[in-house]
């Protein structure tokens, strides 16, 4: 079982992966949380040259490239042997946010970005993703909120630095690939209170678990 959280900067998805976690918890369910970029050491380093805001001449093919060199290690090393061994995958960001974030805000194009995940990426996809959906003006000013306040790293501000319409994009290119792919992506209301968020994505996680158990 392959679970996966998306959504623009400031969407609470760190906060709502542990919630996901703490759902597979009570019903037994063995699992690996993790995230993209950094979830391997690797990972980790291709992140940091990634996030930092001195980055800000990094080519965006550069940029597509290094956040599939991440997913390569990251599958191959951990979500892979995972899966195999019979655990689920909770994961903070993957695929959706290349085509959100490269593929659609960057207009490198979703082939690019679909082409090289089939090639370099075995064409993973999650069972479920969980779409945390905001204005992405509310989104900028929480995460901005968040680096004041010292819980949020500022050396890993180099897209909260680009312009509202990059975001307004980012957002537009998840609604996109929900309404495409609307069995697989469900789109959650991230405004309001964490815990009235966490109970959206509850109701969703028991409803999937139902028909996965049906499918599996
Ligand atoms: P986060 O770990 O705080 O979510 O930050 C990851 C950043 O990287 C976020 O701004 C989105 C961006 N990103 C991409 O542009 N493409 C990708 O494929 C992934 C996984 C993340």
């Amino acid at each position: 079982m392959f679970i996966t959280l998306e959504g623009i900067e400031g969407s609470g998805k760190t906060t709502q992966v542990q919630n996901v976690a703490r759902w597979l918890k009570l019903r037994g369910i063995d699992f690996v949380l993790t995230r993209e970029p950094g979830g391997t050491r690797i990972g980790r380093a291709i992140r940091r040259l990634l996030l930092d805001p001195a980055s800000c001449d990094l080519d965006p093919v550069a940029e597509l490239l290094l956040y599939n060199a991440d997913r390569v290690q990251h599958i191959r090393t951990l979500i892979r042997p995972a899966l195999e061994s019979g655990k689920a995958v909770v994961c903070d960001r993957f695929f959706d946010a290349t085509l959100a974030y490269q593929g659609m805000a960057r207009q490198l194009g979703v082939e690019l970005v679909s082409r090289l995940h089939e090639l370099v990426c075995e064409n993973l996809q999650p069972d479920l993703t969980l779409l945390l959906d905001l204005d992405p003006a509310r989104g900028l000013e929480r995460t901005w909120q968040q680096v004041d306040a010292g819980r949020r790293n500022p050396d890993e501000t180099r897209f909260e630095k680009e312009k509202l319409e990059f975001h307004q994009r980012v957002r537009a290119g998840y609604l996109e690939l929900a309404a495409a792919h609307p069995e697989r992506i469900k789109v959650v209301d991230a405004s309001g209170t964490p815990s009235r968020v966490a109970e959206r994505i509850r109701k969703l996680l028991d409803r999937f678990i139902e028909e996965y158990g049906k499918d599996g």
